[in-house]
């Protein structure tokens, strides 16, 4: 049966389809997927292994175009939109090796969206700060760098660092996959009061049943597609 798919929603895949193309072969990693994604909820995306996952999210994060079908944001299409600006402001994506700027400080990983969209220092200096403090870095985190923190803790000043730059998608690959129970539980509190309480809509990659559980919405997959 059809699915009527309604593109005015905040995060909308129609009839998602993504191949990797090579020389020699053809991989379709994301076949035929339509869902729409809405503010204030959390979506785990869960499935084995290569099937899917993440290539799903990058084409929401606009990093791929699909290869047929669209995706949406806010009724625009990414084919549409300029991809640069869009990543920028409207999606934070996080990652499993949480990605930080090894040379740069706490506060400096934390004011670098900021610096791409040319907001005033002093103004980004104290959003850096109360975005920490959100996730409970408080100030003598500040001036260090990151491999002078823990896991959980690097993990805490990526998600500081997307809060930062005021998008209001995030978009994390197994963002608790390094993190020991307790820190990504920490994690997963963080990411709920985000979309309960101020109404982000957060999309989690995950293997841990437990994340999954305290998702809103589970979103298996399976060779591509959706499945539940
Ligand atoms: N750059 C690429 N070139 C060709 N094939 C790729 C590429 N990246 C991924 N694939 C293939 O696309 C399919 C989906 O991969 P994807 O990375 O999306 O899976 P995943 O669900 O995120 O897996 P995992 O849980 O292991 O991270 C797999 O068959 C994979 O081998
Ligand atoms: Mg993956």
């Amino acid at each position: 049966m059809e699915q009527m798919i309604d593109r005015e929603k905040l995060l909308v895949a129609d009839r998602v389809t993504f191949a990797y193309k090579t020389r020699h072969q053809t991989v379709w990693a994301v076949r035929d997927v339509s869902y729409e994604f809405e503010a204030g909820k959390v979506y785990a995306i869960v499935g084995k292994s290569g099937c899917g996952k993440t290539t799903l999210i990058s084409t929401l994060a606009g990093l791929n175009l699909p290869s047929m079908g669209e995706v949406y944001y806010r009724g625009t299409s990414t084919y549409r939109m300029n991809r640069n600006h869009y990543r920028r402001d409207d999606i934070a994506v996080i990652y499993q090796n949480y990605n930080l700027f090894p040379l740069l400080t706490v506060l400096e990983n934390v004011l670098y969206p900021m610096e791409l969209q040319k907001k005033p220092k002093k103004d980004a200096v104290s959003i850096a700060k109360e975005k920490l403090l959100s996730v409970g870095l408080d100030g003598s985190y500040l001036g260090r760098l990151p491999a002078m923190l823990s896991g959980g803790e690097q993990q805490r000043v990526a998600i500081a660092r997307a809060l930062a730059g005021g998008q209001r998608i995030i978009l994390a690959d197994e963002p608790t996959g390094n993190l020991d129970s307790e820190n990504g539980d920490l994690v997963m509190k963080t990411f709920q009061r985000l979309a309960h309480e101020e109404g982000y809509c957060v999309i989690i990659v995950t293997h841990d049943p437990q994340i999954a559980d305290e998702s809103d919405i589970v979103i298996r997959m399976e060779s591509g597609r959706i499945v539940t």
